[in-house]
């Protein structure tokens, strides 16, 4: 039988010329695996005088500690080497000739094409497309928006904070700070509008964690709720190409506007299916209202006669009332099939002004 020095000498030498995991593996239950060389003598430790006991016992286990910290080392080795040569044989090779897509048969997003529909249809209606940052701070998201810390509305925003331990940077939970950055130009009237992406930890068949929206503001000396009304009612006829639409003002509240509203239209739902214009459901469909004093003082703007209105919407459930796509999950799966089904064609127009 080998001497525990032999025993540890071989361990070594067998780490030493070890060349795959495998091999490590097995060399690690040679020694140290329920039957293996090493456990054994561990087990006859107990057994030993006390004197050898103290010798013997230290070295095996200071043996043990340094076998282990070699092999991990080794394992570490071995895995980025099995990496490197992965990466160097799966090279993309440039010089293939493209891939023969037919673009006709491709198809546009819903969410694009009814982004597109929206802006031909608010350009026409006199607001300019304005956009703003996907990373907000605090003040644009939030306080400027008459929204302070500690404000109950803050919690129904389910916003993602940007590095966990700075509250100032945020993935903006609502289109509404390019209301702010937009007034803060001093330029009026100001009539603009701003799609884009807004983002709330939230998943469910109504709620993804990223989705769209489109803001407006309009802001001039003589603005009323009445102008905020006709404005909304003829969007949505045209969106939905549909002039009986039934629209419902639902008072709402909203710490940016005042007085706030929500807006349903009358819908009728049948074996799943729903129609717009007919029946007697309500389905909400956006927020509003007239733009708070505060807002405006947050902003910078001075002139107390100014007025304005505002107005937030949904763009994936604009989409699925207009298409009849059942679940938003569907809208970011990236599943072609969905896409082939619900998608546009180039050729479709997305221009509704001219209704
Ligand atoms: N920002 C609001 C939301 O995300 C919508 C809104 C915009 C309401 C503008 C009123 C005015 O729910």
């Amino acid at each position: 039988m080998k001497t525990t020095d032999q025993l540890i000498h071989s361990a070594y030498a067998d780490l030493t010329s070890c060349a795959t995991l495998d091999d490590l593996e097995k060399i690690r239950i040679k020694y140290f695996g329920k039957n293996g060389s090493i456990t054994e003598l561990l087990k006859q430790v107990s057994s030993l005088s006390v004197e050898e006991k103290k010798e013997v016992g230290k070295k095996l286990n200071l043996f043990k500690s340094d076998f282990f910290v070699k092999l991990e080392k080794i394992k570490f080795d071995l895995e980025k080497k099995i990496i490197d040569e992965k990466l160097q044989k799966e090279k993309i090779d440039i010089t293939l000739p493209a891939r023969d897509e037919n673009l006709l048969e491709a198809k546009i997003h819903p969410i694009s094409h009814t982004i597109n529909e929206i802006i031909s249809i608010l350009g026409s209606m006199g607001l300019k497309y304005q956009e703003g940052p996907d990373i907000e701070n605090d003040f644009y998201n939030f306080s400027a928006l008459n929204i302070p810390k500690n404000h109950p509305a803050r919690q129904m925003h389910d916003t993602f904070y940007v590095d966990g331990k700075n509250e100032d940077s945020v993935l903006r939970t609502h289109t509404s700070p390019v209301q702010i950055r937009s007034l803060q130009q001093k330029k009026f009237p100001l009539r603009i509008f701003a799609p884009g992406r807004t983002y709330r930890c939230d998943s469910d068949i109504t709620h993804t964690p990223m989705f769209h929206q489109v803001e407006g503001l309009v802001v001039d000396y003589s603005i009323t709720f009445a102008n905020l009304k006709w404005f909304l009612e003829d969007f949505c006829k045209t969106f939905f190409d549909n002039p009986n639409i039934k629209f419902r003002f639902r008072p709402s509240y909203f710490p940016f506007t005042e007085p706030s509203a929500e807006v349903d239209i009358n819908c009728k739902i049948s074996s799943g299916k729903i129609e717009l214009g007919k029946g007697d459901s309500w389905m909400e469909i956006l927020g509003c209202g007239m733009v708070h004093p505060n807002v405006f003082k947050m902003s910078g703007v001075e002139d107390e006669n100014l007025r304005g209105f505002a107005f937030g919407m949904g763009i994936e459930r604009l989409a699925m009332l207009k298409y009849g796509m059942p679940d938003l999950r569907d809208f970011f799966e990236s599943d072609l099939r969905w896409l082939n089904n619900y998608g546009f064609s180039f050729l479709e127009t997305t221009d509704l002004s001219w209704r």
